[in-house]
């Protein structure tokens, strides 16, 4: 269980900024964790129990709901938006280029669900950014961008 002193904790609570120090403020600060660290790792949603002071059941419960928290290792996850509007615009093409892109690197390929882009479908999600409209093209070019932290 990660304490106050731990270096987690310590980033955690920085990123809980101008965040009031409440239960409330658990999805934002899931999603600052996430866009910081490019995913909540088990010591981080610890962490964030520490700091807003509820259940680490209650951290993982809202983060096990979305997809986009899914803790995928040491991996950087790739999500690939294959809801309806984006299952109609080539979503499972591109999940298979991201998947043969993603071989050899430290990358997990995952589905997601609607990432609000239906409009610019279909849209993928790598390391914080939104990719509109995306093509084989540039998603296997973010995924060849990869590296180890
Ligand atoms: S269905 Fe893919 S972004 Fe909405």
């Amino acid at each position: 269980m990660e304490n106050e002193n731990s270096a987690i904790y310590q980033e955690v609570q920085a990123l809980l900024g101008d965040l009031p120090q409440h239960r409330t403020q658990l999805l934002p600060l899931l999603w600052r964790v996430a866009e910081h660290q490019g995913r909540i790792s088990r010591q981080a949603m610890e962490a964030i129990a520490v700091v807003l002071n509820v259940p680490v059941a209650d951290v993982f419960g809202v983060a096990s709901f979305y997809t986009l928290f899914e803790d995928v290792g040491e991996n950087v996850p790739v999500y690939i938006c294959t809801d309806v509007m984006c299952a109609l615009a080539g979503a499972e093409q591109l999940k298979e280029t991201a998947e043969h892109s993603a071989v050899n690197r430290p990358v997990a390929v995952k589905e997601s669900a609607c990432l609000g882009q239906c409009d610019h479908a279909p849209a993928a999600w790598i390391k914080g950014k939104v990719f509109k409209r995306a093509t084989a093209e540039e998603i296997e070019a973010a995924i060849k961008e990869v590296r180890h932290e």
